[in-house]
């Protein structure tokens, strides 16, 4: 049997993970455990090129983070939980490349400059500048041959894939050309409008909110303001409960739309139909993570049994960048 090719991806702890990251990453997550060898990061040096002024969040988002992806069905047996911080690899990689990579080149990458912008900064860290460089590490310190992302890691895995090209011609073929694998959903907006569903803004449903957190987040949500009355005709194309319907209900989308447009359908019962769709997804997730919520021990158990699997194939993949580069001369 061929070996199976390998994945890496993963989450920046800084937070609960949500519907968001649910339908642009963690579903196909899901599908994609079952065909390739799978290594899920829990970014939390990332985390810190943002948080490293209140590390108190990372800790416990470390737990949330593995949480949210087990709780969506990746199992245990079948994939390898990292905590990046555990991976000496991804650190020393890190250094080797960053001597392949210019200073223009990362203050021009287009993520960096949205990022840089949102978080106001006006100069900004080392650290946080450098972070395609330690992603590239993050990917590569496993030869993995596929990662799948969101959009807005595409010129990470441009860089990554620039970093392995010219250590490979410049110190021979060593490392592995890693392919990008877009997710097929379109980003998921927030439930006040907003283009994007963001931790840091509170239009969000997590994969861990209660039953009765959703309904109450989706009810608020921004719908047609032309609709005043219970029949007024609608414009579900405007609205994002239809958005969100289309998603998650897709069974009945078409459906609500022409109700909507006749007046048919009040906005209120359209959301209560949505919310009941979004429980029913959620609900499976919420059972099993209380069952790791009831074994923290286990949770913790997983992280550590896969970042040692990650350290031994790590280190060797650090031997082998060594002896390319010269700078090994035994143990
Ligand atoms: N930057 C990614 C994000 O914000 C998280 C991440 C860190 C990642 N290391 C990675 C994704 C390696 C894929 C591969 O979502
Ligand atoms: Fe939006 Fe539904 Fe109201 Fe139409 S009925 S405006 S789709 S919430």
């Amino acid at each position: 049997m061929p070996e199976k090719k390998r994945i890496l991806t993963g989450d920046r702890t800084t937070g609960k993970l949500h519907l968001g990251h649910y339908v642009g990453s963690l579903q196909s997550r899901v599908k994609l455990q079952e065909e390739y060898e799978s290594f899920i990061l829990l970014a939390d040096i990332q985390a810190l090129t943002t948080h490293f002024e209140n590390p108190e969040l990372l800790e416990h988002s470390i737990y949330e983070v593995a949480m949210d992806n087990l709780s969506v069905g990746l199992d245990p047996n079948k994939i390898t939980l990292v905590q990046q911080s555990r991976i000496p690899a991804i650190g020393e990689l890190t250094v080797f490349y960053s001597m392949l990579v210019t200073v223009n080149a990362l203050r021009h990458n287009p993520t960096i400059k949205t990022e840089a912008a949102n978080y106001g900064y006006s100069d900004m860290t080392y650290g946080f500048l450098g972070y395609p460089v330690s992603q590239s590490a993050d990917i590569t310190f496993c030869k993995a041959n596929l990662v799948p992302v969101g959009e807005d890691q595409k010129p990470h895995m441009e860089m990554t894939r620039k970093i392995v090209r010219r250590f490979n011609e410049l110190y021979g073929e060593t490392l592995v050309e890693p392919d990008i694998m877009l997710s097929d959903c379109p980003r998921l907006m927030g439930l006040d409008g907003n283009a994007k569903m963001g931790k840091s803004l509170v239009n969000a449903v997590y994969l861990s909110d209660s039953a009765d957190v959703v309904k109450t987040k989706v009810m608020s949500a921004v719908t047609d303001p032309s609709r005043i009355k219970k029949d007024d005709p609608g414009h579900p194309d405007i609205c994002v409960v239809s958005k969100y319907h289309k998603i998650f209900n897709h069974g009945e989308y078409e459906n609500i739309c022409e109700s909507c447009k006749k007046g048919a359908i009040g906005c209120v019962a359209c959301k209560k139909a949505l919310a009941g769709a979004l429980n029913d997804l959620l609900e499976p997730f919420r059972e099993k993570r209380a069952y790791y919520e009831a074994h923290r021990d286990e949770v913790r158990d997983i992280i550590l049994t896969g970042s040692e699997k990650a350290n031994r194939i790590g280190n060797e993949t650090v031997k082998e960048v060594k002896e390319a580069m010269h700078i090994y001369i035994g143990d």
